[in-house]
């Protein structure tokens, strides 16, 4: 696998593996994310993307190797320095997960209630910028039980970005949306990117995301338990010989 050499990484991960008990998920996963860049993490499911992402954010330890980002060690920081970092990190979780009681305002809220001494009318003042960059300005008064699908996971890009991350982690954004919603999304992410050099580390399937957004991308596989891919989509798309990679970017049935 050609390995590009990354010169100012913002994530970094060096020789991970992950177990649960007995039952590897990987080993040896190694990739540095470039400032600015939108990588992708792609491969079947069960094969530990969702993992590699609570890792990386130092929810679960490796079994070997280290993973940094901004420079720092997550795992290995003082509990100062990892509330610090956490701060310049934003989530979004594959489940979504919005308080339900709260509405879409009161959810992006919370992360500036919780992180930041800024006055409750200049919370409200940035969550609502933040609602009207994801298109729901005019929801932003609904509950989550009231609002569709797609709205949902927007929702949760708002509150993931609410104090301007650094680094924004994303779990299957696209998952359940429309085309053209998806394709919305996609602009966002692409535009989030240039405009404000966010990093972006995103899990997705959808071939037609992955190519229009992706910079680069990792595959990884539940059978090598490991990375089978590594680079640019569309190179990958043209020119991949294993199987499994070729298979995916060209959807072809195995
Ligand atoms: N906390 C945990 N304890 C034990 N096993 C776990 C835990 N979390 C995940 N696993 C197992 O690890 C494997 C990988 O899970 P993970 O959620 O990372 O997969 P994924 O690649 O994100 O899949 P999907 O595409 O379906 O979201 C699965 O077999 C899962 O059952
Ligand atoms: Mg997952």
């Amino acid at each position: 696998m050609h390995r590009r050499e990354v010169r100012d990484p913002v994530v970094e991960a060096e020789g991970i593996a992950m177990a649960f008990g007995s039952n590897t998920l990987f080993r040896d996963v190694s990739f540095g994310v470039e400032r600015g860049e939108v990588f992708v993490i792609l491969g079947g499911s069960g094969c530990g993307k969702s993992t590699l992402l609570k890792m990386l954010i130092g929810l679960y330890e490796p079994t070997a190797g280290r993973s940094r980002i901004l420079g720092q060690d997550l795992h290995a920081a003082e509990s100062d320095a990892r509330r610090a970092l956490l701060a310049k990190l934003g989530v979004m979780w594959q489940s979504g997960a919005l308080f339900g009681s709260m509405t879409l305002l009161e959810n992006v809220m919370l992360p500036l209630e919780e992180h930041t001494r800024l006055p409750p009318a200049a919370r409200e003042e940035v969550a609502r910028v933040k609602l009207g960059l994801v298109g729901l300005s005019d929801a932003a008064d609904r509950l989550p039980a009231e609002i569709s699908g797609g709205m949902a996971k927007r929702a949760g890009i708002a509150r993931a970005m609410a104090l301007d991350p650094r680094v924004l982690f994303l779990d299957e954004p696209s998952a359940g949306l429309d085309p053209i919603t998806s394709a919305g999304l996609d602009q966002l992410i692409k535009d989030l990117a240039r405009d404000l050099g966010t990093t972006f580390v995103v899990v997705t399937h959808e071939l037609q995301s992955i190519l229009a957004i992706g910079d680069r991308c990792i595959m990884l596989d539940k059978q090598a338990k490991g990375m089978i891919a590594e680079g640019d989509p569309r190179e990958l798309r043209d020119h991949a010989t294993h199987p499994t990679v070729r298979a995916f970017f060209r959807r072809e049935a195995m």
